[in-house]
Order: structure tokens, then C-alpha cells, then sequence
């Protein structure tokens, strides 16, 4: 009975993709096997993982040592992770092997190989050394994409030192905050780094954060990158290129226990405190590489892989850095944004224009294989329209991959067929900062997939969707939790157990609750509703915003599209829609009309929003997530919380006249 449903169902989606043959022929997977190794026994699953995929220093005989909700994976093993991303791959004769060919925003490029990131990283190991750092401490890390921050946090996890990577988009707030809270002694950053043309300031960030806080970090260390003029202003400051001059490229990788701590990544609330994560290193590292291996059916010999995420996310830290440097693949890896200004002789003058087609650019130069980005992105591309396509090839794409958000059935289809020339499989990749990696996602080669379904867990992953008593749903909405332990799981909270029982584990017992809504169809895929506290109460009714967002982006007009559930009066919350119209097409009240009645069509009349706003842009934070809460705020005339996660400040005023203007009915 739908209206006993935690969450209701309303989209229905019919489209199926199954791989193709060229595809499987070669594909690293292709059948069922590993889903029923894992489910024969998902410890001995993940035992064999580990050993096929690592090198380690001492084998494991333990392999999972679970007390809620306190996890071991591999707890007697010792391993490097630097050794594993770099020796190892050099001993094996691979180290000529370009690691990364990294493109800054202004053009500039460069490449390194496994053996010159071996150098690099054992350098900047040995300086930290030489500040004293050793295991157990922690470095705190803001900078801009470039080599020098994979650089810094492999030569953390040398010598078994935590990194904590803080996003350059950040406040001097969160340095702080972030900083105090772990403890950080030295801190890497950088004058500034390219962004929409301009360099964008990083070091006058930590500076004011050392000012009035952060008393914890004796030491900063900062990378030259746009010769912006900086003030070292004390002794504790050092420029990077004078203390790598110097450092000794020999620095031996110290065996490190399974569970040594190998980074805290802070994810912020949307109010609270932003909680420390911890990840640690055996686990981590086994399920990162295998379901960068196999989720991307990474061909290591040929493969040019790029994830166009930020390092600043864990999806940079997984699927950047630790992930294809453990299984030697050749990456991409990108500075700026996907629009970015470039200087074109007009008229015997230079002029600099604006082009939106550099990520189709850097596909085509380098010969990309896999691209791996979010929704917000695809959704921006589908606004900006294909015409920014068509004078590239990228006929070298094999495996598209999208994280983040939910992605919306239309915003898949026109990735399968403007970026994929309908024949690239979409993996569609479930997972959170606390995930540490993959967890809801297809094969590419064995799972049919359907547009805007995530599918079902990776083989050795569980996952169950209950309803609010907690009881298992076999078909319908609901909550998604995972029931068994994984090897990437976060290990905690840093400084706060109560609060990881709390946020984590307590919702269901015995189970780990995600925060995420999600629908179980009838052949058992499921459909990621996004997060619970987003869902909208209409006259009793739970709606996620997941579909109705959906239902409006399949409208041919729309680009992209974020509900809210606003006060209402009769109905308790209403429906309120906020739409980007795509390239072409001029707004109007019919149009807005237009596209409530083809919501209503979809999903039915109770799902019929009861406004809909036609805006030029929306709030987002700077990993590509609507700001949901702001939306709430606006539709509600309220003074607007807290703005500080905003990627573009001025978007919400353009949403408040936008929405001031339209004629409500
Ligand atoms: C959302 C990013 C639907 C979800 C790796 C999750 C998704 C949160 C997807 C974690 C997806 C991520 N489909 N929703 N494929 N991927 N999410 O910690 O709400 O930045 O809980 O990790 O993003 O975001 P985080």
C-alpha cells in the first residue's frame, strides 16, 4: 500500500541498458562470479582482494574483527600505502609509466612518471621528517589541484603520518577548525591556484587562520603556483622549492600497521560541527583499488582514466590519488574548471573568450577512457547545450562514471548519448565520504542497467532498505542501510565516538544507517532518493525531491531542476520547484505551467508542484550539491542561514528577485 511507504514511489522508469558484446568481450567482468564468491563468504572474498591487489609487508591472519561499531580489517597485516601506489609498480619495471598527465587551467602541463613520483613523494617524506613529523601526527593540506598535493599526501602515508585534506574553496574558519580539531603540526598549501582564469587565493587563508587560531601548526609550507608576491611572514614558513632543493630522494617506506590512520576528511553538516572521518589504510586501500579496477574495468596497459572530481573530496582522495596509483593506471588529472576563459586572436587582437568545451578538449587530446564526474555537471553541460560538442572526438571513452548525487533518468540519457554515443556503459556509483568507496554501483560489464538507478551493491556489500520500524522492504520506498561491515568503512569519528554511534548506528540496530533514501523496484534495483531529511510531506504523503527533480528535468525544456517542501497551510508542506531552462528556450508562464502539469503527468496530481520558479542559476556547494536548505529559506521569505558553503554567493539573490518576480498561483 503506497501511503504505508516510508518514502512513496511515484517515477517509473522502464528503460534498460544491457552491456554490449564488443564491451564484454574484453571486459574484466563479465558474469556473476564475483557476486557469488562475495555472498559464499564476503570475509574470504575480501581476504583474496587484498592479497591479489596489495603488497604487503606481513600477510594478515586476521581477517575482519567486528564489534559494533568498531571494525578491523586485516589488523595483523602490515603495508605501505606509498609503496603500493609507487615502489612496488618501479620494482615491477613500470616506472616509466606516466601517473599523471596534469593539465592546469591556463594551458600549462606536465607529466609524471611512477619512478618521478616516487622521487617527489620520498623528498617532501624526508622533509617532513626534518620538521620533526613522524606516526601518528597529522599535516593539514589546502591547496590547489596540482602535483604537489598528491605529492604531500603520499609522503604523509610514507611515514605513517595522517593527512587532512581541507577543500581550497574553504574559509579561514575551517582551517581552523579543522586544524584544532586534528591536531595538525605543519600545514601544505599554496599562494593560489587557477580558477575561471584568475589565480585564487589560498595562502592569505591560512594566514588568517593562524592569526586568530590554529595554534597547533608550527610549520607552513607553501607551493609557488602563480607567482602571486606572498609574504613569509615568520620563521615557521618555508617555501616548498627550497626545501625539496635540498631533500634526500631516498626515504625507505615504513611498514605501517592495517589499521594505521591514514587520513581524517571533515564533511560538513549542514549546521553542526563538521565531524573528522577516519579512514585507515589495509581496508581502505583494498576496496578503493578493487572498485576502481572493476567499477571502471580499468585496463591498466592502455587506459588513460580521468575522475574530474576536486582531492579536496573524498572522491579525489579515492579515485584520484589511491586508487589509480595503486592499480599503475595513467591518469588525467585537471587544475581548473570546465569553463574557463582562453585568449583568441580576433581582428589582430587578443581577446579572451569564454569555452565550455574543455573537458571535451582534454578527452580528446589525451585520449580519455574513463571520465568520472557528478550529475551537477552533466546537468550543467545539458544546459549549456551540444553544440559545445560537436567539434570533438570522443570516441576514446569506454566507461562513464557519475557521483554525488542522484542522477536524473534525462541527465543520464544525455550522457549516454551526447558523451557516450549511446554505447558507453554509465556507472552510476553510490558512496559517501564514510563509504570510503564504492558501495551501490553496476559492472559494466555484467549488470543491465537502467537509467538513474545506482543498481545494487558491489559484490562483498550489503545493503537493505527498511522502513522507519526498520524492517526489511522488499519492494518500495524507504531507507537504505548496509548490514555487514566493509573493508573501507570509516573507523570513526575523530575525537567523538558517542557522536559516530549516534549518527551511524543507532537509527536500526545492528545496521548502518546511510541518512539516504532510496526506492527497491521489483527486479531488486535500487533508486537513490537522496537525503531523508530533504524528503517532503505533502497531505501526509513522504515525496522525495529525487523524483520530482527527476520528473522535471525529463520535461524537454528544463536542464536542471531542485525541489523543496515549503510551509503550506493546507497541505503542510507544498512543493516548490526551482528550474533551469535549458540553452534555448525563453521562460514564460506557459512554460511554467507547462512543466507543473507535465510533473503531474509523470508522477501523478499530488506531486504537481504547487510553484515552480524559472532561475537563471542554483545554490550549490562547491562539490556540485544543491543547497536545499537555502531553497527552503527563500520560498519561505526567510533570512537566509548560513551561506558560508556557498560555491557562488550571488546566486541566491538572482533566486530571491527571480522568485519575487514570478506570479505565484
Ligand atoms: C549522495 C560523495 C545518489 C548521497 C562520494 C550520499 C549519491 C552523499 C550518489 C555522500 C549517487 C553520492 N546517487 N546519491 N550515485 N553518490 N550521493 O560524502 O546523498 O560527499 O549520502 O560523498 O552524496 O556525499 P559525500
Amino acid at each position: 500500500m503506497a501511503d504505508k511507504q516510508a518514502i512513496e514511489e511515484f517515477y517509473i522508469e522502464n528503460r534498460t541498458f544491457p552491456p554490449l558484446s564488443d564491451f564484454t568481450q574484453t571486459a574484466l567482468a563479465s558474469d556473476s562470479s564475483l557476486y557469488e564468491e562475495a555472498e559464499l563468504d564476503f570475509e574470504a572474498f575480501w581476504a583474496r582482494q587484498a592479497r591479489e591487489l596489495l603488497t604487503w609487508e606481513k600477510d594478515f591472519t586476521s581477517i575482519l574483527e567486528w564489534e559494533l561499531p568498531y571494525a578491523k580489517w586485516f589488523s595483523d597485516g602490515e603495508l605501505n600505502i606509498s609503496y603500493n601506489c609507487l615502489d612496488r609498480h618501479v620494482q615491477n619495471g613500470k616506472g616509466d609509466k606516466v601517473a599523471f598527465h596534469w593539465e592546469g587551467e591556463p594551458g600549462d602541463t606536465q607529466t609524471i612518471t611512477y619512478n618521478e613520483l616516487l622521487i617527489e613523494v620520498s623528498k617532501f617524506a624526508n622533509v617532513l621528517k626534518d620538521f620533526g613529523l613522524q606516526r601518528g601526527d597529522t599535516v593539514a593540506i589546502y591547496m590547489p589541484m596540482i602535483l604537489e598535493l598528491p605529492i604531500a599526501m603520499l609522503a604523509c602515508a610514507r611515514i605513517g603520518v595522517a593527512h587532512s585534506v581541507i577543500f581550497g574553496g574553504f574559509s579561514p574558519d575551517a582551517i581552523i577548525d579543522r586544524c584544532e580539531d586534528a591536531g595538525a603540526k605543519l600545514i601544505v598549501t599554496a599562494d593560489a591556484g587557477y580558477r575561471r582564469g584568475e589565480p585564487s587565493l589560498l595562502k592569505i587563508n591560512v594566514d588568517a587562520a593562524l592569526d586568530s587560531g590554529a595554534s597547533s601548526v608550527k610549520h607552513v609550507v607553501v607551493v609557488n603556483r602563480c607567482n602571486i608576491p606572498v609574504e613569509m611572514k615568520d620563521e615557521r614558513y618555508h617555501w616548498w622549492h627550497d626545501l625539496m632543493l635540498s631533500a634526500s630522494p631516498n626515504c625507505p617506506a615504513e611498514p605501517m600497521p592495517a589499521e594505521q590512520l591514514l587520513y581524517l576528511l571533515y564533511t560538513s553538516g549542514t549546521t553542526a560541527k563538521p565531524k573528522g572521518i577516519m579512514h585507515t589504510s589495509g581496508g581502505y586501500l583494498t576496496q578503493v583499488a578493487f572498485t576502481h579496477k572493476y567499477v571502471f574495468d580499468l585496463q591498466p596497459e592502455t587506459d588513460i582514466y580521468w575522475c574530474a572530481a576536486d582531492i579536496g573530496w573524498v572522491t579525489g582522495h579515492s579515485y584520484i590519488v589511491y586508487g589509480p596509483l595503486t592499480n599503475c593506471c595513467t591518469s588525467v588529472m585537471y587544475e581548473g574548471t570546465p569553463d574557463t576563459p582562453r585568449t583568441e586572436l580576433r581582428n589582430g587582437q587578443d581577446r579572451l573568450q569564454w569555452s565550455k568545451d574543455r573537458l571535451w578538449d582534454i578527452i580528446e587530446r589525451y585520449k580519455v577512457t574513463q571520465l568520472y564526474t557528478a550529475p551537477t555537471a552533466i546537468r550543467t553541460f545539458m544546459k549549456w547545450g551540444s553544440e559545445e560538442l560537436k567539434d570533438h572526438d570522443l570516441s576514446s571513452l569506454r566507461v562513464l562514471g557519475t557521483v554525488g548525487e542522484p542522477i536524473n533518468p534525462e541527465a543520464w540519457m544525455w550522457y549516454h548519448e551526447h558523451i557516450g554515443s549511446a554505447s558507453t556503459p554509465i556507472v552510476d556509483t553510490w558512496w559517501q565520504t564514510e563509504t570510503g568507496g564504492h558501495m551501490i554501483t553496476p559492472l559494466p560489464g555484467v549488470t543491465i542497467t537502467k537509467p538513474g538507478s545506482a543498481c545494487s551493491a558491489i559484490p562483498g556489500v550489503f545493503a537493505e532498505v527498511v522502513d522507519d520500524a526498520g524492517n526489511k522492504v522488499e519492494q518500495g520506498g524507504g531507507y537504505l542501510t548496509i548490514t555487514k561491515p566493509w573493508p573501507s568503512m570509516l573507523r570513526g569519528i575523530w575525537g567523538d565516538p558517542e557522536r559516530y554511534l549516534k549518527t551511524y548506528w543507532s537509527t536500526y540496530e545492528g545496521k548502518y544507517f546511510a541518512g539516504d533514501g532510496v526506492k527497491i523496484d521489483n527486479d531488486g534495483y535500487l533508486w537513490l532518493l537522496g537525503r531523508v531529511d530533504d524528503v517532503m510531506n505533502i497531505s501526509g504523503h513522504r515525496i522525495s525531491t529525487a523524483e520530482v527533480e527527476s520528473a522535471l528535468v525529463d520535461h524537454p525544456s528544463v536542464a536542471e531542476a531542485a525541489v523543496v517542501g515549503a510551509t503550506d497551510s493546507t497541505t503542510g508542506q507544498a512543493i516548490i520547484g526551482y528550474v533551469i531552462l535549458r540553452g534555448s528556450c525563453d521562460p514564460s508562464n506557459e512554460l511554467r505551467d507547462e512543466i507543473r502539469n507535465h510533473v503531474a503527468q509523470k508522477l501523478g496530481p499530488i506531486a504537481r508542484p504547487k510553484a515552480v520558479f524559472l532561475v537563471p542559476d542554483l545554490p550549490k556547494t562547491r562539490s556540485g550539491k544543491i543547497m536545499r536548505r537555502l531553497l527552503r529559506d527563500v520560498a519561505e521569505g526567510r533570512d537566509l542561514g548560513d551561506t558560508t558553503t556557498l560555491a557562488d554567493a550571488n546566486v541566491v539573490s538572482a533566486i530571491q528577485d527571480g522568485a519575487q518576480k514570478s506570479t505565484e498561483d
